[in-house]
């Protein structure tokens, strides 16, 4: 149920009058998709809709593509279709390439026709892309301008195909005219445009695929031509048996003639069937130069996709696009886009930008934007079982998002989260377990816990409370995940079950526990128990909520399994007790199994922790013991013990920072910049070290992001940052640090009230950055941590006093955030947090 009105919230806003806070118009303008395409964020920068199906992009030869578009200067791919955002690994995606371009058509490209092979025919871009929320467009080698915009699961692309030498006259500086353009046009090429059908972004095309060419007169005596078929491609970070298959459906008007190809090999044929495995395959159009010049140069192609069949595929592009003859149906597409853009960034958020910088602005909704490109919601387009619940996919992965991407739904859009919560239930009920990563319609690898369980417990005890949400089943599918050995753990569920059990941890050397599915490569056995301890107190809270407290009880002890592997004589740096791996006997790691409690960090031996084969995979996945160590928010104040108390504890983060050996460039790295909000006298410290880390390693240049957005994850990061308040993944808790808006309010989406932090005194953060006094519906309020039901669902205003130099605030035992084992989460458990 949600919590019941509070009085005193309602009196308070009588008074204010007016919210100062309003929402702003066309927040759109401050988005730049481009933040977060170099240096490896592997953003996705190009057109589509929130949680949109279809995503395109420019796809660059550049190495680090895996969001499509790099933003290098590299050579352009193509134009493709599908995309996911901010992954790591092998690149996902990346389907169905459209590449307008000059050529000698019809002739092989050994005797100087058009060259077919990806990195052939690529084309240089001639001056940097531009993006928007809903449009990207990219300038090309013989000028030519590829545009494209979107609805749910339809591209609609516009090219240009301008007169030689007319786009380099108009854009001083551009590369103008090229060799092989010059070369190209003296053997009179024509306009084409490219179609690809087996060069996804990673090549894992699988030789199974089609397509069809067919050519139609309409009413006006033009002719309409339509490409249709499917391929089979291989998931980027799943098992490598399970491919999956995805169906398009374009239409473009005044083709005079077109071709198929194999590699090299031309076929004037109007079909292509299951071009063999390796084989880079597709289709030329070549288009009416005169047509051409009629419409100002200009064409278009409409391209529908769809997970389920070519048919599918046909409909939802007639169906969300039926009408393209002139430039003002593609704004028109365009402007709706951009609408729905506005309208989710502004859903329940209002601002004050009074003093805050563009460039603050515009990180923040740059951020807040990449925060729903993923998951993508294939709802109505899921062959996989039939269902009448969302279907999202591209969850990718929530090892990532469940810290920081999905509490931010339930903040901002809770029903959003409440239909994730419902799709990832239905994956459940069809597929046996809770995911940890799906992409392109299958399971993904497994990073170590069972992180649902923490992302789902997040819904729960920030009271979403839908109908269509059953919590006693929810906690059944948790428990399932905590109790049942799957077949794979690589892919689902946990491994190790048995072992932790008996002993309380994961043993490093396996516990009879060894790789028993093809995709469980074993190891990280200290990161895994760390994380399914605290999955395990997050199946706690949601028990203790549908008031089995035995189960609340049972599990909440578990929960304190990462004390088991606490060795206080590990040593670093002149700093004392560690996480450490230790064999099914008992005893702590010995000679070369000890790891460096550096190892895994940007500063020693960085880069040898993530799933490697089982007899070099390291005991700590993608961070390193210095950072995990620090990893317990159940139960923190446990830690800050084991460390030595506060005042270690603070210099033991800041060294732990300054010296890498700390990473924020990775999911596990972000709470950490708040945690000395669990010690005493912590609280400015957390100031300081969110501001640093903010204005350190995040920017609005394309570089400007950290690490992989991971789904939006690092985005999230951001936005969080920005509020001033960082959510503890799992609990209803926040830790409050500094605002970077001088006012904003919220709009619950469980009871509709609204919740409004006002700092007074603020400056952006440049001198005043403190809260030095706070006051929350009038009463003093000295905590430095806010609970979400009572501030977000039941609305009202915290008002906070920022100055330059720390008060007290925040910094007594009492202010602390709670902890297991001084009695948090307890009393008000079944409350919900
Ligand atoms: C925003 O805040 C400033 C300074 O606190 C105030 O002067 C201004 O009126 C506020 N803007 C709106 C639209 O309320
Ligand atoms: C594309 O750019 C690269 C590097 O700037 C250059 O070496 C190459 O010749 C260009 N290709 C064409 C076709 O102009
Ligand atoms: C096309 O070329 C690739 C090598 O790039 C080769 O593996 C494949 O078999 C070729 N396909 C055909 C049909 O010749
Ligand atoms: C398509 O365009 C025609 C002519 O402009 C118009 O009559 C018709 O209503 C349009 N159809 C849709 C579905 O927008
Ligand atoms: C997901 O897509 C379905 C079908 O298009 C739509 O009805 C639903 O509103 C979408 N969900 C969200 C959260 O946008
Ligand atoms: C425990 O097992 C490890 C690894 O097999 C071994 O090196 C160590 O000597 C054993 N310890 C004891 C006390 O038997
Ligand atoms: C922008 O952020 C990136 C990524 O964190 C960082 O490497 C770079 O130094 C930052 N640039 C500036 C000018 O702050």
């Amino acid at each position: 149920m949600p919590p019941a009105p509070a009085a005193a919230a309602t009196w308070t806003l009588l008074l204010l009058g007016a919210h100062a806070a309003h929402a702003l118009h066309d927040p759109a303008r401050f988005v730049d998709p481009l933040i977060g395409t170099l240096n490896g964020g592997h953003v996705f920068a190009g057109a589509g809709l929130p949680g949109g199906s279809v995503k395109a992009v420019a796809d660059t030869a550049g190495g680090d593509n895996q969001g499509g578009y790099v933003s290098d200067g590299s050579a352009v791919l193509g134009i493709s279709q599908l995309h996911d955002d901010g992954t790591g690994g092998s690149p996902s995606l990346g389907q169905f390439k459209l590449l307008p371009s000059r050529c000698n058509f019809g002739v092989e490209p050994k005797h100087g026709g058009c060259h077919t092979r990806e990195t052939k025919r690529a084309l240089n871009q001639t001056r940097p892309a531009r993006a928007e929320p809903g449009y990207f467009a990219v300038s090309l080698d013989g000028d030519i301008e590829a545009e494209v915009t979107t609805t749910a699961h339809t591209a609609l692309h516009w090219f240009t195909f301008a007169e030689p030498g007319e786009q380099a006259e108009r854009f001083a500086g551009a590369a103008g005219r090229t060799a092989q353009y010059a070369l190209a046009s003296k053997q009179k090429a024509s306009p084409v445009i490219l179609f690809d059908l087996t060069n996804d972004l990673a090549h894992s095309y699988t030789g199974s695929g089609a397509v069809d060419i067919s050519t139609e007169t309409v009413d006006d005596g033009s002719s309409l031509t339509t490409i249709k078929g499917w391929g089979s491609y291989l998931p980027s970070f799943g098992p490598q048996d399970t491919p999956y298959t995805v169906h398009f459906c374009a239409t473009t008007p005044g083709v005079l003639d077109t071709v198929t190809f194999v590699n090299g090999t031309i076929r004037h044929e109007s079909s292509l069937k299951n071009p063999p495995i390796y084989s880079e395959a597709g289709v030329v159009l070549k288009l009416d130069e005169h047509a051409l010049r009629s419409s100002a140069h200009q064409t278009w192609l409409r391209i529908g996709v769809s997970w389920t069949s070519v048919e599918k595929a046909c409909d939802f592009a007639e169906a969300e696009i039926p009408n393209v003859s002139a430039r003002a149906d593609f704004d028109a597409v365009r402007s709706a886009a951009r609408d729905e853009w506005n309208a989710i960034l502004s859903s329940t958020f209002r601002t004050n930008v009074t003093g805050v910088t563009h460039d603050q602005l515009k990180l923040f909704y740059s951020s807040l934007a990449r925060t729903y490109i993923s998951p993508t919601n294939v709802t109505g387009d899921w062959p996989l079982w039939e269902t009448s619940e969302p279907v999202f996919d591209s969850y990718y992965c929530l090892w990532d998002s469940f810290r920081v991407v999905h509490p931010l739904y339930t903040l901002l859009n809770t029903p959003l989260q409440t239909d994730v919560v419902r799709s990832l239930m239905d994956i459940y009920r069809h597929e046996g377990f809770l995911p940890d990563c799906r992409m392109s319609k299958c399971k993904g690898k497994s990073q170590g816990g069972s992180n649902a369980d923490s992302m789902l417990a997040d819904s729960y005890v920030k009271g979403i409370r839908d109908a269509r949400i059953d919590w006693a089943e929810v906690l059944e599918a948790m428990r399932k995940n905590a109790e049942v050995s799957p077949p794979d753990w690589g892919l689902e569920g946990r491994g190790g079950i048995e072992a932790r059990k008996r002993l309380g941890y994961i043993p490093r050397d396996g516990g009879g526990d060894l790789p028993d599915g093809p995709t469980v490569l074993g190891g990280r056995s200290v990161s895994r128990t760390l994380e399914h301890s605290y999955n395990d107190f997050s199946i706690a809270l949601v028990a203790a909520g549908v008031g089995q407290m035995d189960t609340y009880k049972d599990f909440a002890a578990r929960s304190l399994d990462f004390r088991n592997l606490w060795n206080a004589n590990v040593m670093s740096d002149g700093f004392s007790g560690f996480l450490d791996s230790r064999y099914e006997n008992g005893s702590w790691s010995i000679g070369k199994d000890s790891e460096d409690p550096r190892k895994c960090s940007p500063a020693f031996e960085f880069g040898q922790c993530y799933l490697l084969p089982y007899d070099i995979v390291p005991q700590f996945y993608e961070a390193s013991s210095w950072e995990y160590s620090f990893l317990a928010a159940n139960d923190m104040a446990t830690i800050v013990d084991l460390m030595g108390g506060a005042e270690t504890f603070i210099k033991r983060l800041d060294h732990g920072w300054d010296r890498e050996y700390l990473d924020i460039g990775d999911e596990q790295g972000f709470l950490p910049n708040f945690l000395y909000s669990y010690a005493v006298g912590g609280y400015p410290h957390t100031v300081d070290r969110a501001l640093k880390t903010y204005r350190t390693f995040f920017n609005t240049t394309a570089g400007g992001i950290p690490g992989n957005d991971d789904s939006g994850a690092t985005a999230a990061y951001a936005v969080f940052t920005s509020l001033g308040i960082y959510p503890v993944a799992g609990t209803s808790v926040y830790l409050l640090s500094t605002p970077l808006f001088p006012e904003y309010s919220i709009t619950s989406g469980v009871s509709g009230k609204v919740a409004t932090v006002k700092a007074l005194n603020w400056d952006g953060a440049k001198k005043n950055k403190y809260i030095v006094s706070a006051t929350l519906n009038g009463e003093p309020y000295t905590k430095n941590w806010l609970e979400h039901n009572a501030f977000f669902v039941e609305g009202g205003e915290l008002v906070l006093t920022m100055g330059a130099t720390p008060s007290a605030f925040g910094t007594r035992l009492e202010d602390l955030p709670p902890s297991l084992s001084t009695g948090g989460f307890r009393e008000n458990a079944g409350r919900g947090y």
